[in-house]
């Protein structure tokens, strides 16, 4: 393996994201946060320094709900750093609303950017991976999955949509050595969970301890922790796999 393979993570710079990157860093990955939101995305790139102090992480502008550009920027950065070694979908918008008065255009701007920008950045990585003889994919599901929300039809039809690339894309690709896994959160506080409460988030919080096997909340660690394993050599015979992480939520 090179010194600093390359990394690649969909909204790196939000609560999760931030903390895959920051894993991935620690494991020696170049890291290649990618993000619309520039200030978080750069200061936190800046952070990630390398053994000379600078930093050793790359701030990528991309809108994941433009998929052509997005496809020229995922090739532009292999031509220009080489193959990715890693690649995790973890951006996503927490699209909510009855089905009769949810737009055609938020509908499919959910799908766009929380399913189809995992399956064209994997499409523009994949041929690298192939090439230097092997890769992971992770992508980030949702415990939504597993329970089945009202008002949630295009964020769980999203996630939806990555399982079945997970379990398709596994296939494919385990011949060429290109393992393909998911990780399912449950409720983690970030910026995602933030419209769930208003001054005081005591009460979500005991909702979601009640819910909960594991009487603690969280932290996006967690997360990234479990985003890490399947990564690692440790987890080389899995593939096709969706990792719970909700404290006991759902199981099954
Ligand atoms: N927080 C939870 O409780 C929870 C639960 C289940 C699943 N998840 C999943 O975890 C993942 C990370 O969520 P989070 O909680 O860290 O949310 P977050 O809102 O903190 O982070 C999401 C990131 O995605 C970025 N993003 C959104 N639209 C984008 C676009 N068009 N192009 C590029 N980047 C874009 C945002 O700027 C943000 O940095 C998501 O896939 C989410 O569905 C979260």
């Amino acid at each position: 393996m090179k010194k600093h393979p390359n990394a690649l993570v969909t909204g790196g710079a939000g609560g999760i994201g931030s903390a895959v990157c920051r894993i991935l860093h620690e494991k020696g990955y170049r890291v290649f946060v990618m993000d619309v939101a520039t200030a978080e995305g750069q200061a936190l790139a800046a952070g990630l320094t390398g053994e000379n102090g600078k930093s050793a992480a790359v701030f990528v502008y991309a809108d994941l709900a433009d998929l052509q550009s997005l496809h020229q920027t995922a090739t532009q950065l292999t031509e220009q750093y080489g193959p990715f070694e890693v690649l995790v979908n973890n951006a996503a918008i927490d699209t909510m609303g009855p089905l009769e008065t949810t737009t055609i255009e938020e509908y499919l701007l959910t799908q766009r950017i929380n399913a189809e920008s995992a399956y064209i950045l994997s499409r523009s990585v994949a041929p690298g991976m192939k090439a230097i003889g092997g890769g992971q994919i992770v992508s980030i599901l949702s415990i939504i999955l597993s329970g089945g929300w009202e008002n949630r039809a295009p964020y769980a039809m999203s996630k939806g949509a990555l399982l079945g690339m997970t379990r398709s894309l596994a296939r494919e690709l385990g011949p060429d050595s290109i393992r393909v896994n998911a990780v399912s959160p449950g409720a983690i506080p970030t910026a995602m969970e933030r419209k769930f409460w208003k001054d005081d988030r005591s009460e979500l919080d005991a909702a979601i301890l009640a819910k909960q096997s594991l009487k603690f909340r969280a932290a996006p660690e967690d997360v990234a922790n479990a985003v890490w394993f399947l990564i690692s050599p440790e987890s080389r015979f899995i593939t096709g796999h969706e990792l719970h992480v909700n404290g006991g939520w759902y199981m099954g």
